[in-house]
């Protein structure tokens, strides 16, 4: 129905936002301006106790900062009240103490023709139900008695069966007065292509009725009790009504649940819904029959803003998690997350309940894992990052699927939390955390797996004393330039230290955190003369302009020293147990000539285990002497 130009306007400018929304919300007087028609309540779009949900009568809108909701007072009726779009204009003009206009006809006919194939769902589930208290329904009684949803469990969910007829339905809803076209168009029969008689749809089959989040009947769904059938569950089509990205099974009881204060569940079907409602956990839905849709994660996040999607374990399950990750990243932010339970492979929350009871469903739901977790499993499971270039590559793709979060706080926390995680990744063994307690459970393992070619290579670095003075020096260098880690904190990352307080030094730096082993290793450092022969390190505010060159150049040099040490360790692992010396000891020379050719200055390279003090004062002039030449190129 077309309302006339200037309705709307004319309802909005009569009635304040705050009479409509303060039929929903309790005001929080101490916030708002009553004066100004600003106005201030806990949001009633997602549970919080703070007041962050703010109307504004002047603009006649309104905005969650938490969830993000907004809109204006018709919007208000539909999303807050469950109301169709002509009912929340009816609200607002009797409100107003307008008449609403008179319908236009054929805007009547199409909401007759809605009613009527309501009525015809709701006989339709009437009958189903009945059908199940027959004779022909003693197969199906068993076979729901099988699955333990009892008397009780069929009447919460209106659970019905239709017979194998073809057209007993059909007849049933004509003699009630329906036409064929009418029970077709309810998507309860379907007429066959070559033009024969119209058929049910739902023969030989238990019947769970699905309704809109209003309590309507707008469809069904069928699950086949022959375990041959041609498909397991049948759903009905889209129809007027029904419109399956967009609904949700149980979805009307869900949501009181969760006003409640229960948790929204997403589960895969409708047998799980029900076990899960059964099993005292009663905010849970199911898509119908397709993938989980954009639309419907809209409407879970009217709903709650941190929905639990329980997944089976299986590759399956674990394949529509990450479809679901892809959809979710670029809609994500404040208000607007998700979190996996994942279950044990091959079972669904029926199974699991069933076989390990509602507390160990629940102690899922409560333990569900972040999206950002299943991101980084995606990426990291099953692989091996024993390279600079798959470390590279996966770094790349992970700032990637960061880079399609819309909102920057939210971009900023990924990247926190999967920096953490790369740290643990690919940190050495002996973190400063699993120091700690001998077998504690503070300390994250380390990837399990074989021991990886970088190992070796850093075995053999830390045993380079030129390595470990170079690695000091750019320690001390960040922790009296703290602004410049953000700068330089992928490479920070790789550094692999020489020993596990310099480990937790690095750990510390990362993340902006000071740790006992952290500070005593900074300590050492700051006290070793051959570290403070740089006046960057000695005399930070006085040379501190120099600092990010030093430090930048310092990095340059240990990378392209152990990316060379990496090849021969590389060159070792693929010989085996047949080391040849010899080979090794050529690999070095020639790699250590190319050095050479490439950093004259450090002309030494190799000996400096000799003379530490000479090899102090040359890298310290080695590091600050390139600087100079940096500006002129
Ligand atoms: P599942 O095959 O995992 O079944 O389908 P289930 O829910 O565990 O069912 P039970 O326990 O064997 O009875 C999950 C959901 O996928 C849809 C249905 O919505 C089902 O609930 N589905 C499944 C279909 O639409 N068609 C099918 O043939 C199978
Ligand atoms: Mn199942």
């Amino acid at each position: 129905m077309t309302l006339p130009p200037g309705f709307l306007d004319e309802l909005r400018a009569r009635v304040p936002l705050s009479r409509i929304v303060g039929r929903k919300v309790a005001w929080d007087l101490r916030k708002s301006n009553q004066a100004k028609g600003d106005w201030w309540a806990p949001c009633p779009f997602h549970g919080e106790k703070t007041a962050s949900f703010h109307a504004d009568d002047q603009k006649g809108f309104y905005y969650c900062f938490g969830c993000h909701a907004k809109g204006d007072a018709v919007t208000f009726l539909r999303e807050a009240e469950g109301m169709g779009f002509m009912d929340a204009v009816a609200v607002m003009a009797s409100e107003a103490g307008m008449q609403m206009p008179e319908r236009s006809p054929e805007n009547r006919q199409r909401a007759e023709r809605r009613t009527e194939l309501t009525d015809v769902l709701e006989r339709a589930m009437r009958w189903f139900r009945m059908q199940l208290q027959t004779g022909a329904g003693a197969a199906a009684r068993d076979y729901l008695a099988s699955r333990g949803l009892d008397q009780a469990g069929q009447d919460r969910f209106e659970i019905g069966f239709a017979p194998d007829q073809r057209q007993a339905l059909l007849r049933h809803l004509k003699e009630g007065g329906a036409t064929e076209a009418q029970v077709v168009d309810a998507g309860l029969a379907a007429r066959p292509d070559d033009g024969g008689a119209a058929y049910d749809r739902f023969r030989g089959r238990i019947i769970f009725p699905i309704r809109d989040a209003r309590g309507r009947c707008i469809s069904f769904g069928g699950r086949a009790m022959d375990p041959n059938a041609r498909a397991k569950y049948l759903n009905g089509p889209e129809t007027a009504l029904f419109d399956k990205g967009r609904n949700l099974y149980n979805l009307g009881p869900a949501r009181a649940a969760v006003a409640k204060g229960q948790p929204l569940v997403v589960a895969e079907g409708y047998m799980d819904v029900i076990a899960l409602v059964r099993a005292g956990i009663e905010g849970a839905v199911a898509p119908l029959g397709t993938a989980i849709t954009e639309d419907q994660v809209r409407l879970l996040w009217r709903v709650s803003p941190e929905p639990v999607i329980a997944l089976d374990g299986d590759a399956a399950g674990l394949r529509a998690a990450m479809r679901l990750v892809d959809l979710v990243l670029p809609l994500t932010g404040p208000g607007q997350a998700l979190r996996f339970a994942l279950l044990p492979a091959g079972q669904d929350p029926d199974d699991l309940i069933r076989a390990s009871g509602a507390g160990a469903m629940r102690a899922l739901v409560e333990g569900a894992q972040p999206l950002v977790d299943l991101l980084w499993l995606r990426e990291t499971e099953g692989r091996v990052f024993d390279s600079p270039e798959r470390r590279a590559a996966l770094e790349r793709t992970l700032a990637e699927a960061v880079a399609r979060i819309p909102d920057p706080a939210t971009r900023d926390h990924y990247t926190a939390a999967l920096k953490r995680k790369r740290y643990d990744l690919f940190a050495p063994a002996r973190t400063p955390r699993r120091e700690r307690g001998p077998g504690g459970k503070q300390g994250r393992e380390p990837a399990a797996g074989p021991p990886l070619p970088q190992t070796r290579a850093s075995r053999l670095v830390a045993a380079d004393p030129g390595d470990a003075l170079i690695e000091g020096m750019i320690l001390a260098l960040c922790a009296r330039h703290p602004a410049l880690v953000d700068q330089v904190e992928a490479r920070l990352e790789r550094i692999q230290p020489a020993d596990a307080g310099r480990a937790a030094l690095v750990h510390d730096l990362l993340s902006g955190r000071t740790s006992d082993p952290g500070r005593r290793a900074l300590d050492a450092l700051l006290s070793d003369p051959h570290v403070r022969a740089l006046p960057a390190i000695s005399q930070p505010r006085t040379f501190g302009d120099e600092a990010q060159a030093v430090l930048l150049n310092a990095l340059d040099r240990l990378e392209s020293r152990r990316t060379q040490r990496d090849e021969i360790a590389r060159a070792e692992a693929e010989i085996g147990g047949l080391a040849d010396e010899g080979l090794t000891w050529r690999m070095t020379q020639s790699a250590r000539a190319r050095q050479h050719a490439d950093h004259p200055s450090l002309s030494h390279d190799g000996d400096f285990g000799e003379d530490r003090e000479a090899l102090a004062g040359q890298l310290a002039e080695a590091l600050r002497n390139e600087i100079w030449r940096k500006p002129g190129r």
